[in-house]
Parts: structure tokens; C-alpha cells; sequence
């Protein structure tokens, strides 16, 4: 074990701990990266040990890292990780979801409406159905092309974490002021910007985005930030049973959290340590929460990152 100082999180926080990435879960690891099933790392997690599970699971869409099954198969195997999920939330904690289409023969299901009883079965709350609404995909010549995905954001329980001040969005009209009543000439709206709201406009990772690895599909880091600052605090445990290339363990150790993930793709996973290991040394290229969306005029080529 080599102690070194790491520096985590934008709120300065300076932990004397371990800095490289641990392939088997310990509750005092700072990013564990378990090389295999994510139920095979599920079960080795105590009880109520997450504050947040967030991921991107396989849609069964065929993709090269998995096997198109049928639906009820999918289902059947997505609600038994999603039960170990559960049994590992901490009773504040939540869990988002983040899903797109299953499309059969052009036709398309929704994969978070069919996973929807599977969560409320298991005793989650649903608190947010968040649009993340992209503007580059697959052009479609038989219906309009799909521009957006899902994040169903549920909680474990009633009494759960939600701190909108991280993630609070520049207001539109900031100097607007009550005209009359008690308030009359103070601000109207909430100095330090509004919520966010649930439809996110955040660029996907294509092309010539920053983050771009060789996954097919990894979520932007930005994306999952505005989830860790929210929903959990200095420390937490973040979880992600579809690790990828590593985007949730980055966002969680940016902002002074734990992460665990399972990945059964060494090619990602690869990529996912080397990631890390950039976002601890503060080198990691990413695409900064709350930029604009760039707005080309004219025909001008788009820019590196967006
Ligand atoms: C949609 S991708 C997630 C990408 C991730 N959000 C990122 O930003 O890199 C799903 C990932 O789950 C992995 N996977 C599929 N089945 C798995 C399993 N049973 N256990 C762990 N990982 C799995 C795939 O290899 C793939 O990388």
C-alpha cells in the first residue's frame, strides 16, 4: 500500500490515503475497480454501505461487450443486480438509472418504463424521470432520430439526501425583483441560480468530444457530477455496476467521494485505471460541468469537446 497524499474533491479537501485502485472491495478503498461481474462485486458489499449507485447498464441492444438476449432474460438479470443494489443503498441513498431505448424489428421500448415495476417492487421511489437530451446519434429514416435518455432517479426511502445547492444553474433573469407586496424590491429568484431542473441538455460523448475513449457508448463526466454532488456528501460511497471506462469513479473521486465498479471488459477497464489515475494526479481532460452547449453561427466546424 502506498500512502500518499491525494488531493480529492473542489471543496480542497486533502486526504492522506491510498491513491492506487483496488480490485477488490474494502469500505476504506478509495476507488475499488473489480475486474468481472458486478453481482460477483455486489455480493462481497456489506449492507446499506452506498450512498449512490449510479450506472449505465447494457441496453441488450447487441452492442460488442454484450449478448442480445430475450427481453424477459434481460429483465430477469437486470432485477436481480438491481437487488443487490437496493441491499447495498444506505436508507438516504439513491439510485439512478440511466437508460435508452431496446428497439426490436424499428420499433422501440423503453427500457425505463419496463424497468419501472421491476424498481417499485423492490420498495424505490421514483423522484425524477431526467431527460438527458443530446443533439448528435444515429439519424433514423423511419421515425424521428432519438435525441434523448433517461436517468430515473429513485431513493430508498422517504427521508433521502437531495442538496440542490451544488448543482444550481444561472437564473434567467437574475435582477428580477418583487414589484409589490412585503417582498417589493427584493430579488425574486434565488441569488446563487435555480434548480436545474429534469431535462438536461449535456453533449453525449461522440466523436471529438473530450472524454472520448474506445467505448461505444460511455456517459459524459458531467453528467454524473451533478448526481454525486447532489444526492451524496464528503466521502460517500458512489457505486457503478457498469463501470465502463471508469466516468462514475471520476466524477465521484473529483468531488471527494468513494467509488466501486465492476467491469468484465479488460480493454475498459484498462482505460478506466488510466483514467483515474489521471483524475488523481488533476490531468484528466473532461468537459467542464455547466459549460454552454456551443452554438456554431455560420459554417463553422465544431468545436474540440462538444
Ligand atoms: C453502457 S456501458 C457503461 C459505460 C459507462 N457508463 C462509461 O461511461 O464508461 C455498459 C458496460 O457494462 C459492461 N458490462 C456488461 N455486463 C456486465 C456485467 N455483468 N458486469 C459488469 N460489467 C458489465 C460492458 O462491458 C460495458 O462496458
Amino acid at each position: 500500500m502506498t500512502a500518499q497524499v491525494a488531493r480529492l474533491g473542489n471543496q480542497g479537501l486533502l486526504y492522506q490515503e491510498r491513491t492506487e485502485i483496488a480490485r477488490r472491495f474494502e469500505s476504506d478503498n478509495v476507488v475499488t475497480l473489480y475486474p468481472g461481474d458486478c453481482l460477483e462485486l455486489l455480493r462481497t458489499m456489506p449492507d446499506g454501505c452506498a450512498q449512490l449507485v449510479v450506472t449505465s447498464p447494457p441496453y441488450n441492444i447487441g452492442k460488442s461487450y454484450e449478448r442480445k438476449t430475450a427481453l424477459a432474460e434481460y429483465l430477469s438479470k437486470q432485477g436481480e443486480v438491481l437487488s443487490e443494489c437496493v441491499r447495498i443503498l444506505s436508507p438516504q441513498g439513491s439510485l439512478c438509472w440511466q437508460v435508452g431505448n431496446f428497439v426490436s424489428n424499428g420499433s422501440i421500448v423503453p427500457l425505463d418504463v419496463l424497468l419501472y415495476p421491476i424498481c417499485s417492487e423492490l420498495g424505490l421511489r421514483l423522484r425524477n424521470r431526467i431527460v438527458w437530451h443530446f443533439e448528435h446519434g444515429l439519424h433514423c429514416s423511419r421515425r424521428l432520430s432519438g435525441r434523448y435518455e433517461t436517468v430515473s432517479w429513485y431513493t430508498k426511502g422517504d427521508e433521502y439526501h437531495f442538496d440542490v445547492d451544488p448543482i444550481r444553474v444561472p437564473q434567467k433573469y437574475p435582477g428580477k425583483k418583487y414589484f409589490k407586496g412585503p417582498r417589493a424590491g427584493e430579488y425574486s429568484c434565488h441569488p446563487a441560480g435555480k434548480n436545474p431542473g429534469d431535462v438536461w441538455v449535456i453533449p453525449n460523448v461522440k466523436h471529438n468530444h473530450v472524454e472520448k475513449t474506445s467505448h461505444p457508448c460511455q456517459f459524459p463526466v458531467e453528467l454524473i457530477e451533478r448526481l454525486v454532488l447532489s444526492l451524496t456528501t464528503a466521502s460517500g460511497l458512489v457505486v457503478d455496476p457498469y463501470m465502463g471506462v471508469g466516468s462514475t469513479a471520476i466524477a465521484a473521486v473529483r468531488h471527494g467521494r468513494r467509488a466501486a465498479g465492476a467491469e468484465i471488459m479488460s480493454e475498459y477497464l484498462k482505460i478506466a485505471r488510466e483514467r483515474v489515475r489521471l483524475e488523481f494526479a488533476g490531468a484528466l481532460r473532461t468537459r467542464p460541468m455547466g459549460r454552454e452547449v456551443y452554438r456554431p453561427t455560420g459554417q463553422v466546424a465544431a468545436r474540440p469537446g462538444e
